[in-house]
């Protein structure tokens, strides 16, 4: 039993192998929070390690005792009042006005498995041995509302997933504005934060800072998790390497506005935090109803940031992807968009994908354009009718071509905008999120539709059904790119505006849920210009998502390299194009483009015509290599080893589970002059195991590789004769097997 209840203590011990997560119901009859970390073995009590004692100035609960303050105590799930001042984990405003409340321990259930969240993403088990759920019940009696901790730790995963359901039973109704998914009081801040941040093209670039004294935060207050923070932070001992030192890692399992954030108090206090964001929410409930949370992953890892990601990997590929594809390779596709634009024909779209077909590729997805009178970016979308100009015989007669043709089908969507140009804004323009009476902002000109209202989400849903059921679609990539910048939704109450964003994006699930239920055999791809969506919510209903726009292969290595943190290789959609590249206007090798995209979902996004029949021939052979090596990608598991926001190599290796196959890719961005002598470590293999490498012919044992080393210097300069992979942007896969 994972999970114990000292019932003379009141204290909860949850544990694996690997960790312990262990609090405790104060005196007050608040939880409060003891020890997270590394597993400890368990004991009756672990009261002595929460400190009672006489501070100055402190707010203290008890008359005639001044140690007892909840200023210092460390907690599950604090609010501001009754002590402490820090910054709180809900807010609920009152009709008096008042925001104090005092929740306290009313009971607690243990479950077998894991309980669904009602429309929202969540981490799911396949029989109820694999996990255990701790359900803590509070209470505030003069509200009379409930409060339900949930906590639910897997048998052999270093992981803890929280979240948090408020039930109202009082007669006055009460208006939450602010409720985090997790709260965890460390009891030092010897920490670093490690973020995932950037913008457009550049996302997920990993920058890590010392905690200090205050507050030091991520989030997204643009109705989608963005491509400026992703919904994750960790925290690292500042000694804490790749392999090495102790690191947790805290996820959201959602695509909204988040806030995740660390504050540090003076006394050295670290109290992290990740749920929806405050700003712009408030949440009225009524005697009756509930408010659920989107829940947070916390993972402990003891051997560093790699050991961090493996587990995420892990969870999330197995755990929270779902459906027909979550254990499918996945097809090689050319997509259209680099290439023609909104510029094209039927004929154009099957000669692009004949080309494509012949050298291997297995799907064809058209992208934008396709519908209305979709010439460029100011008009159509809404209108999801094919454009007769382009595509005479619709989508259908498109897709039943290139069907037989013996290629799979794919289509873009964005199916929560509209462009003003568009017989749907005309319609409907009371659909849109925008205060009616007052200017609003475009985004690419378009604007945002208001999912968080029915009628929108059912209209929309209907439109993309029917697409799917009258042809042959077998891939949808479903993009979003705009912000939300003008959060009202027109024609409900003002007490209803707060609830918008949350609504909003709880619309997209829903639209998520029907179109993938109802297709369960489309492999859908998410995307939001680029990555600006890459979360764990949309992982959930699309196993894979857009990286990035970005698609230049030295760019490429950084974001695929920050991804990695959370993300597995199974969720990276990754394709080659043209160079110069569009994005950066740089010139890399075909095959450094491609041994760049293997990582992931691999695909072609360039004119392949454009080729000469050697360059042709190459692509050939490496969608053969990619059908040949997919399954270790998609499967295997994926060790970090140099990273290329520290210098000018990247490297990394992808190692299947019984050890017996890898793939380690090397990357070296510019050209040394006279080169230092180099060896590249490998990790992840088995030390007792004989491996041949295709490339080298080197035979060495894993002990060997992944202590002393392979020899990879480049070739020295004053060479004269041109050797292979000389100069700069040039990659080296290494392809291990093992011998007997
Ligand atoms: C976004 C996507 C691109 C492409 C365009 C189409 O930017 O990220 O891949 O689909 O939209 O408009």
């Amino acid at each position: 039993m994972p999970i114990i209840f000292h019932k003379n203590t009141k204290e909860f011990h949850l544990y694996n192998d690997e960790i312990s997560y262990i609090f405790c119901i104060l005196r007050n009859g608040q939880p409060g929070q003891i020890y997270y970390g590394r597993k400890i073995k368990d004991r009756e009590s672990f009261q002595h390690l929460i400190e009672y004692s006489l501070r100055d100035m402190a707010p203290c609960t008890y008359e005639g005792d001044r140690t007892f303050s909840m200023e210092y105590l460390k907690q599950e799930y604090p609010s501001y009042g009754h002590g402490d001042m820090r910054e709180p984990a809900y807010e609920i405003l009152q009709e008096d006005g008042s925001r104090i409340t005092e929740f306290t321990f009313e009971d607690y259930v243990i479950l077998k498995g894991k309980r669904k969240l009602e429309g929202l993403p969540a981490v799911y088990t396949e029989s109820d041995e694999e996990a255990e759920t701790l359900e803590i019940y509070l209470r505030d009696r003069v509200m009379n509302t409930k409060i339900i901790l949930s906590y639910t730790i897997f048998e052999n995963l270093p992981v803890i997933i929280r979240n948090t359901r408020f039930a109202h039973e009082g007669e006055s109704s009460i208006v939450l504005e602010r409720a985090m998914s997790l709260n965890l009081d460390l009891p030092d801040d010897r920490y670093e934060m490690v973020e995932l941040t950037g913008a457009w093209a550049r996302e997920r670039y990993v920058k890590t800072a010392p905690l200090h004294e205050g507050i030091q935060a991520i989030y997204s207050m643009r109705g989608h998790s963005s491509h400026q923070f992703n919904p994750f932070f960790a925290l690292k001992r500042p000694e804490t390497t790749e392999d090495a030192g102790e690191a947790i890692g805290i996820s959201l399992v959602y695509s909204g506005n988040f806030l995740g954030q660390t504050a540090v108090d003076t006394f050295g206090v670290a109290r992290a935090m990740i749920g929806i964001h405050p700003e712009g929410f408030s949440w009225t409930l009524k005697k009756g109803e509930t408010f659920q949370t989107p829940e947070a992953v916390l993972v402990y890892s003891g051997e560093g940031l790699g050991k961090m990601s493996r587990t995420f990997h892990r969870l999330y590929r197995k755990r929270l992807a779902r459906g027909y594809w979550r254990d499918r390779v996945r097809p090689v596709v050319i997509n259209n968009w680099e290439a023609t634009f909104m510029n094209f024909t039927e004929e154009k779209i099957l000669k692009f994908a004949e080309t494509a077909r012949q050298l291997g590729v297995e799907m064809m997805v058209l992208d934008d354009g396709w519908f209305g009178h979709r010439d460029d970016d100011t008009s159509s979308l809404g209108d999801w009718y094919p454009d007769p100009k382009k595509l005479p015989q619709g989508i259908r007669g498109l897709a039943e071509k290139i069907e037989n043709m013996g290629m799979k089908f794919g289509l873009w969507i964005e199916p929560e905008m509209v462009n003003k140009d568009s017989r749907l804004y005309e319609e409907h323009p009371d659909w849109v999120i925008r205060v009616p009476y007052r200017e609003a902002c475009h985004g690419r000109n378009q604007f945002v539709l208001d999912f968080s209202k029915e009628e929108v989400v059912d209209y929309i849903g209907d439109r993309i059904s029917r697409i799917l059921q009258d042809a042959p679609v077998s891939y949808i990539k479903w993009d979003m790119n705009r912000s939300i910048s003008e959060a009202f939704s027109q024609g409900r109450k003002a007490e209803e505006q707060g609830k918008l964003f949350h609504r909003h994006i709880l619309g997209v699930y829903r639209l998520y849920e029907r179109l993938t239920s109802e297709f369960p055999e489309v492999l859908f791809e998410s995307c939001a210009s680029g990555g600006a969506r890459f979360d764990p919510g949309m992982l959930y209903y699309a196993p894979q998502c857009w990286t990035s726009d970005n698609t230049d292969a030295v760019e490429r290595l950084r974001i695929q390299y920050g991804t990695s943190f959370v993300y597995p290789l199974s969720s990276m959609g990754c394709h080659v194009s043209e160079a110069p590249n569009q994005q950066t206007f740089r010139n890399t090798p075909l095959s450094t483009r491609a041994e760049t995209a293997y990582f992931g979902c691999f695909g072609y996004e360039m004119d392949l015509d454009t080729l000469t029949e050697e360059e042709k021939e190459e692509v050939k052979e490496q969608i053969q290599y990619y059908k040949r090596i997919r399954k270790l990608i998609m499967e295997g598991t994926f060790y970090r080893l140099i990273s290329p926001f520290e210098g000018d190599e990247a490297a990394w290796i992808v190692v299947s589970e019984d050890k017996r196959h890898a793939l380690a890719g090397y990357y070296r961005m510019r050209q040394p002059a006279n080169a230092p002598l180099k060896r590249l470590t490998l990790k992840g293999l088995d030390e007792n195991l004989c491996y041949k490498i295709k490339e080298t012919g080197l035979e060495a044992c894993g002990d060997e590789l992944m202590r002393a080393g392979m020899a990879v210097s480049d070739y020295a300069s004053g060479i004269r004769e041109k050797k292979e992979r000389q100069g700069d942007y040039q990659s080296r896969l290494f392809e291990l097997t093992a011998q007997s």
